[in-house]
């Protein structure tokens, strides 16, 4: 008998046996596997903004979280702009905190916006403070992006400087899919959700991926 793994849209996971008998192979048959304990993702939103779309396409992802998956968002608003000085001293409580949520993490979401062709200082900011010793967070950590932007782009360039940075940090980003959320304006209807058909098909994809990148990266 040999099995095979497949998944479904929502991440739920089922097993293919191929029973073997002498007469030849036996149909497939699907059962449902029972996970293990959940992955645990912190989500962070690049923008402050109350009405922000990309912290609404975060929410979007906490609706659209497989199975195997939780989402917990985590909040900038209160991280300090970053002052060596003051971190000899002893990180500020909101900077404790956001490092202490990303090293209980099994992995991370960061949704950005693009400012000026890049991503914003509020996000740079948090991760230079998470990015100092001891212990720096973001080593192994794996690591999925995606962004919306009012322009045709849809964070393109800001996806490919908060790349960079990572690599700095050691963190392991997944490379595809990238979600990119053009012209955000026409995908969100005036609660914030995300309407836009495709976008919710490739957030789904992405979550998928970044569970299996991290259970992948969790067995090395
Ligand atoms: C300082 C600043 C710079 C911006 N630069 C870009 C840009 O380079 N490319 C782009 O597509 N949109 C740019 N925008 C527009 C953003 O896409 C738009 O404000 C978006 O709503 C920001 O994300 P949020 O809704 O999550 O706050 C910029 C906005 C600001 C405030």
């Amino acid at each position: 008998m040999c099995e095979n793994f497949n998944k479904d849209l929502r991440g739920t996971v089922y097993v293919m046996k191929t029973l073997h008998s002498r007469s030849g192979q036996m149909p497939w048959i699907p059962r449902k596997l029972t996970m293990a304990s959940p992955l645990r993702i912190l989500g962070i939103s690049g923008s402050l903004r109350k009405l922000s779309y990309n912290s609404a396409a975060l929410r979007a992802a906490q609706e659209l979280q497989p199975n195997d998956m939780s989402i917990e968002s985590f909040d900038l608003t209160e991280i300090p702009l970053y002052s060596e000085d003051v971190r000899t001293h002893g990180y500020p409580p909101p900077v404790q905190a956001f490092r202490d949520k990303i090293a209980s993490a099994d992995g991370l979401l960061i949704v950005t916006p693009e400012y000026n062709y890049s991503f914003p200082g509020v996000l740079k900011n948090a991760i230079d403070w998470a990015s100092r010793p001891p212990n720096q967070p973001f080593d192994g950590k794996p690591i999925a992006m995606m962004g919306a932007s009012l322009g045709t782009f849809g964070t393109a360039r800001a996806q490919y400087h908060l790349r960079q940075c990572f690599v700095s940090v050691n963190a392991f980003v997944l490379n595809k899919p990238e979600v990119m959320i053009a012209q955000a304006g026409d995908k969100f209807d005036e609660q914030g959700k995300l309407t836009d058909r495709m976008a919710r098909e490739q957030i789904q994809r992405l979550l998928i991926a970044l569970a299996d990148w991290t259970r992948r990266l969790q067995t090395r």
